[in-house]
């Protein structure tokens, strides 16, 4: 589904990523854990063409997507959750999920919003207000939920339980691997709460200084002190 081989891409002079090579298959979800300031961002934006690629080659179903604008690369079927979010805090919840579905293209626009709201009642229920007044979760949850609308192949979540409390991160926790096996959809989850990652992931890669440096499967995590030595990398 989604691979990639020897990435690398930065910001002005300052490279970040060195050489990155991963794969994610439909339906799977691999969690990218590392230190703050590793590159797990500039490595989720590199994919989602939010950055552009300095070498190396991406991959989508067989297809190089590398050459793809942001735009070009969400339509192929890539969605990015960002850091933060990236909801329109002036627009309705169904705004925001209208806006989700352009990237659709005429591929689900019409089904997509009723399946959406199934996974998020509440979203549902709150259709019609400005999303702004949202507590963090909720936010969250409405840009999963706007990422979806566009029926992606692959999703990129960063850190989505940054900032929200622990009843939605458990919620995250088992909502994303369902929607993964459902949709057939391969997430690369960006995250350093553990305990969600556990929930959610099956396959861990660690990042350091912009590279991958190790792979292992989440079953591994339980073991604390290979777990210290992963992080302190
Ligand atoms: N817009 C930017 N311009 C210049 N340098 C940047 C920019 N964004 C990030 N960097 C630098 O790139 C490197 C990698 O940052 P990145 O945000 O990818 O790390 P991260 O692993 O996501 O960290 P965190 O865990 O804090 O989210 C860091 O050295 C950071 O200072
Ligand atoms: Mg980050």
């Amino acid at each position: 589904m989604l691979q990639c081989k020897d990435i690398r891409s930065g910001y002005g002079h300052l490279p970040v990523l060195h050489g990155v090579d991963l794969e994610v298959s439909a339906g799977e979800v691999v969690a990218v854990l590392g230190r703050n300031g590793v590159g797990k961002t500039t490595l989720l934006k590199t994919l989602a063409g939010a950055l552009a690629l300095r070498s190396g080659r991406l991959d989508l179903d067989g297809e190089d997507v590398s050459r793809l604008v942001a735009h070009r690369r969400a339509r192929a079927g890539i969605a990015h959750v960002p850091q933060g979010r990236g909801i329109f805090g002036r627009l309705t919840v169904e705004e925001n999920l209208t806006v989700g579905t352009r990237a659709a293209g005429s591929r689900a626009r019409k089904t997509v919003l009723d399946e959406v709201f199934s996974f998020f009642p509440v979203l549902r229920d709150r259709r019609g207000e400005t999303a702004g007044n949202f507590s963090g979760g909720q936010q969250q949850q409405l840009a999963i939920a706007r990422a979806l609308c566009g029926a992606p192949k692959v999703l990129l979540l960063d850190e989505p339980s940054e900032g929200i409390q622990p009843n939605i991160v458990h919620e995250i926790g088992a909502l994303i691997p369902k929607l993964a096996q459902q949709y057939g959809i391969a997430v690369l989850l960006v995250e350093q709460n553990l305990d969600l990652v556990a929930h959610a992931a099956t396959r861990c890669l660690f990042m350091d200084k912009g590279r991958i440096v190790h792979a292992v499967p989440t079953s591994a995590l339980s073991d604390e002190n290979l777990l210290k030595n992963l992080l302190a990398l």
